[in-house]
């Protein structure tokens, strides 16, 4: 625990000033996570140089531009992820969603495939959702595919767009797509560093979006969004929510992947149950 911590630790009143805004801001729901509330924040009075956490709630509320608050998010997020996570959703994708999908889009004469990963942490599950449909396809030449990965925490979004990995975390990465897909960098003293290769990094577009959003304000619709072990934070009631705009904006034969250890059930109004944590239009 952070020195400045031990000297003016949260107050109960601080802590449950903090676990509203961020219940607010972003939906996560952090009440019964103290140590972890304490020690994330430890690390924000050090870097900004505070007294203590009051004066975060302060800064917060002088906070004109919001950048407190984006701070404060990107400290208490959690951002665990890992490439090709529950391998049975890429599994699917190769077996059913990929085959069904060039079938539809012939008949619909369409050739854009646009994909949502809808809480992509550093990027390891956009860039193994590229990896898997650039396989499938091999060339895709003619086809206008766009995956699209948002996340509420802006520290995630630039590792994305960096693209560049630790030798530790392209672990689960296939030998095969690694030669495939990366280009190995110097990196820093022993360890290897892994950059995913600017093709694949073109397919991939990274931006800040908030789930809770009341309105999600994208154009076309989506043939596949993954959100995953995001959910798992928000109440029955914020579930819900997303789960409406989900609805909106997936194309008529799309599929929603939710984390396994958040499987929405088999009655989700506007959703039917596929196999374990796959949903599609009901
Ligand atoms: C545990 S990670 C999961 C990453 C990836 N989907 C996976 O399954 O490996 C959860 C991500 O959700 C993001 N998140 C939390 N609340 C959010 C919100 N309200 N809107 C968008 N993203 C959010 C966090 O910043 C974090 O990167």
């Amino acid at each position: 625990m952070a020195e400045t911590s031990r000297k003016e630790p949260i107050t109960d009143q601080e802590f449950q000033r903090l676990v509203d805004i961020v219940y607010k801001e972003a939906g996560i729901t952090l009440q019964k996570k103290r140590d972890l509330v304490n020690a994330r924040l430890a690390t924000m009075v050090r870097k900004r140089k505070l007294a203590g956490p009051k004066a975060i709630i302060q800064q917060l509320e002088n906070d004109k531009t919001g950048t407190v608050l984006v701070e404060l998010i990107d400290a208490l997020s959690t951002n665990v992820t890992h490439f090709f996570r529950e391998d049975h959703h890429f599994k699917f994708m190769k077996e059913v969603f990929l085959p069904n999908l060039v079938g539809d889009k012939k008949k619909e004469r369409s050739k854009t495939i646009r994909i949502w990963s809808a809480a992509c942490s550093t990027g390891t599950e956009p860039y193994s959702i590229a990896m898997v449909v650039k396989e499938f396809f091999e060339s895709l030449a003619g086809w206008d595919l766009k995956i699209l990965a948002t996340d509420i925490s802006t520290k995630v979004l630039e590792v994305g767009e960096r693209g560049i990995y630790s030798q530790k975390e392209v672990q689960t990465i296939p030998k095969a797509f690694l030669n495939r897909y990366f280009n190995r960098l110097p990196g820093k003293g022993l360890e290897k560093e892994y950059q995913i290769d600017a093709e694949m990094r073109k397919l991939v577009t990274f931006r800040r979006f908030n789930l809770l959003n009341p309105q999600y304000p994208f154009q076309r619709k989506f043939d596949l969004i993954f959100c995953r072990n995001v959910m798992i934070y928000f109440d029955q009631a914020t579930k819900n929510k997303i789960l409406q705009n989900f609805i909106l904006h997936l194309s008529s034969s799309g599929y929603v992947f939710t984390g396994h250890a958040e499987s929405l059930g088999r009655t989700t109004i506007g959703l039917k149950h596929v196999e374990p944590a796959i949903y599609t239009k009901a």
